[in-house]
């Protein structure tokens, strides 16, 4: 049992909220619903007092002796505003305090989840996705609202997601809280989850279902080594693999933390990007993001190898004044494998989830699976990816086919050729089973 605080705020969606009040209390929660004024006209008072069983107050002059605007923030384990209006994400994130919901808000030190619900011209207004950027930064879990049917005959995303949705989220919060290290270090940008899916006047939700709740960090596009200023050892991935991994996590509700290495590619809506270009750059970039996550996939492709020396200015065709024909030799050394690393810290912990991929041309030792599944037990993460490689397979394209090999077990999924998005989706299926 949970004290938890449902802040209603007013918009058309307050009537959903009834729902979700419905649903905390059969699981057997305490709810205090605060609503707005405002709130009050969209659902009145004694829907929310009766279905709460508490009183309700919109206001810090009631009940002043309980001093209530402190007390009511203070002992929840858990705030929920749903909806949220822009008018409310706005007064949140500048700690405005002229109300009893906002003074919660203020006064809370337990999770809290906001949930906004408007016209899409508010969501998409820059003053609002600041306002919501501010919230995430300062660790508030904000579920984005989905697409679909808006108040009017419109349609785009603004809508409330489904109060089972909702309810799903706040429990998984209430038992492992809001992944706190990712939101304190990557501010994630709160853009709406893709709407290209909307269908009529049904909802897609921005939780396709699966991750809410949940950090996840994907690494992905291709390191550069450099030699000099204007030469560098690079690879031909293009980094689409890894977007759409991190695409398809945020619509399945995750946090994502997307460690991107030189991939010229749209950032996916939800996500937001850590840029990096060397291998150790992108070590450090996972190392940092992996605390605390609950998942890392490492889709990016490190150079195992490295210039040992950088030139300072570029080297000059001629740079051996004794042999003008000379060739320079240009010695490396080894990067670190980022993904044993990982696996390596884990120790004996079940989490994060990590999955590793593979690039594989089968040859004279063996068939592609046969060293996907060398590479499996040498790496010793839970799931190993593995692309078939060649000059017409896999880099740059839009579609793909891989297998997916799990640590411990025999069975292999098979997933492809399909586009990038579906693939993901089967990878993201077989972290869910292991979650
Ligand atoms: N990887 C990594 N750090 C590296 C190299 C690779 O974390 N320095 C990760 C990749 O992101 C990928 C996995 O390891 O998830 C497999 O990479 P691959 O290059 O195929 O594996 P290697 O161990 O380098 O094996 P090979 O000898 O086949 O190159």
């Amino acid at each position: 049992m949970a004290r938890i605080v449902l802040g209603v705020a007013g918009g058309i969606a307050a009537y959903k909220a009834c729902s979700l009040l419905r649903l905390f209390t059969e699981a057997g929660h305490e709810v205090t619903v605060v609503p707005t004024e405002s709130a009050l006209r969209f659902v009145g008072a004694p829907t929310w007092e009766a279905l709460s069983g508490r009183p309700v107050s919109t206001g810090v002059w009631d009940s002043v002796h309980e001093v209530p605007h402190v007390r009511i923030g203070q002992s929840a384990d858990l705030v929920v505003v749903a909806p949220a209006t822009a008018d409310l994400v706005a007064k949140a994130a500048h700690g405005l305090a002229g109300d009893l919901l906002t003074n919660v808000l203020l006064t809370a030190r337990c999770p809290v989840v906001v949930a906004p619900a408007m016209h899409t011209e508010m969501w998409d207004h820059p003053a609002t996705q600041a306002n919501v950027s501010t919230l995430m930064e300062r660790g508030v879990h904000v579920i984005p609202p989905v697409s679909g049917r808006l108040t009017g005959a419109d349609t785009g995303p603004g809508r409330l997601p489904e109060p089972a949705d909702l309810y799903a989220v706040c429990e998984r919060i209430l038992a492992h809280g809001i992944p706190v290290p990712a939101h304190d270090k990557y501010p994630a940008r709160a853009t709406p989850v893709d709407d290209a899916d909307v269908d009529g006047g049904g909802a897609v939700s921005a939780a396709e279902g699966g991750l809410e709740g949940r950090t996840v960090v994907v690494s992905a596009g291709g390191t550069r080594e450099p030699l000099d200023p204007v030469r560098f050892l690079g690879n031909r991935s293009s980094g689409k693999q890894g977007y759409a991994l991190a695409a398809v996590a945020a619509r399945r509700g995750a946090h994502v933390v997307l460690v991107s290495a030189n991939a010229e590619l749209a950032t996916p809506p939800g996500v937001s990007v850590v840029p990096v270009s060397t291998a150790l750059e992108l070590q450090a970039a996972v190392e940092e993001a992996a605390e605390g996550a609950d998942v890392v996939v490492m889709a990016a492709a490190v150079a195992d190898f490295r210039p040992a020396h950088y030139a300072g200015t570029k080297i000059k065709k001629s740079h051996d004044p004794t042999d003008p024909d000379a060739a320079p030799v240009v010695e490396l050394v080894r990067n670190p494998d980022v993904l044993a690393g990982l696996v390596e810290r884990r120790g004996d912990e079940a989490s994060p989830v990590i999955v590793g991929f593979a690039a594989e041309t089968g040859d004279d030792e063996g068939s592609v699976l046969d060293h996907a599944r060398a590479k499996l037990a040498r790496k010793g993460c839970d799931l190993l990816v593995v692309n078939e490689v060649g000059t017409d397979k896999t880099f740059g394209r839009d579609d793909n086919t891989i297998h997916i090999l799990r640590q411990g077990s025999s069975h292999v999924v098979d997933a492809g050729p399909a586009p990038k998005d579906e693939v993901a989706a089967a990878v993201w299926d077989a972290v869910q089973q292991i979650l």
